[in-house]
């Protein structure tokens, strides 16, 4: 968006992303889906440093739901490979993501994922851990109703020790065991591809999110259609239950 766009826009705090369309775009190229993976993986660090340069504080990326391990083990190693090689990367180019003010963060659970996975993952999260310009959440064997279960053991164990009232329970202290706790609900939820749902995506904190969706299947999706997305925003009329 130009300067004076970018001047005169509303802009979501955070904005959820469910990059799929992976798949399809490889099929309509005769390529293998891993390489539809691939380029969906460079779209999103194109994507993430648009969004972080016009000023989103928050940012979560679908990558990999619990749902996706039903897929054939081969497409599965290939997506985490790719994982991998972003992580390495971050790594490496540590000073760059701190001058960018990129805190990395990872949501989903840990259980599941290579150790060495889970190790590089821990290591961004303290090698980003100051930075506050933008929040780069990764969701990487995230699932919504996964996410909920594991908020809903953490406070019933805490019933269970005595120390919480049953009646106490908030919707607060549930955000609060979420993995997104400390941050704003998704303003803003896009999902490019075709399809019209949240296929399991911040189930809770999407209670009053806005939806665009789009035919762009993610390795074409381009910071264009990220503005389309913010401009469209800004003709919603956010009215949380009231008038
Ligand atoms: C999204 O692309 C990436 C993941 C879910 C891992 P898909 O792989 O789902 O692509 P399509 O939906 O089959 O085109
Ligand atoms: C959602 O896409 C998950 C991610 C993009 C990571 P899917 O391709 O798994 O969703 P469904 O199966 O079409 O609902
Ligand atoms: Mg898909």
């Amino acid at each position: 968006m130009t300067e004076t766009q970018r001047a005169q826009v509303r802009l979501p705090r955070h904005i959820g992303i469910i990059m799929d369309g992976n798949g399809r775009w490889a099929k309509q190229r005769g390529l293998e889906r891993s390489e539809g993976h691939r380029a969906g993986a460079n779209t999103f660090r194109r994507i993430c440093d648009y969004a972080a340069e016009i000023g989103i504080e928050c940012l979560t990326f679908y990558a990999f739901s619990t749902e996706n391990w039903k897929r054939p083990a081969r497409e599965v190693a290939a997506i985490m490979d790719l994982f991998r090689d972003y992580l390495k990367e971050a790594q490496e180019r540590e000073a760059e993501n701190a001058r960018k003010g990129f805190r990395i963060r990872y949501i989903g659970t840990r259980e599941g994922l290579a150790p060495d996975i889970v190790a590089m993952i821990e290591l961004i999260e303290r090698q980003s851990a100051a930075q506050t310009a933008t929040v780069v959440n990764l969701a990487v064997n995230y699932g919504g109703r996964d996410e909920i279960v594991h908020a809903v053991r953490a406070l019933a164990a805490q019933v269970a020790a005595g120390t919480l009232q049953p009646a106490e329970i908030t919707e607060q202290q549930i955000s609060d065991q979420l993995y997104t706790a400390g941050l704003p609900d998704p303003d803003l939820i896009i999902r490019p591809s075709g399809e019209l749902r949240l296929s399991n995506f911040l189930t809770w904190q999407s209670a009053y999110s806005e939806l665009w969706f789009s035919d762009v299947l993610w390795p074409d999706f381009t910071p264009e259609d990220l503005d389309r997305a913010i401009f469209d925003y800004n003709e919603r009329n956010r009215r949380f239950g009231g008038v």
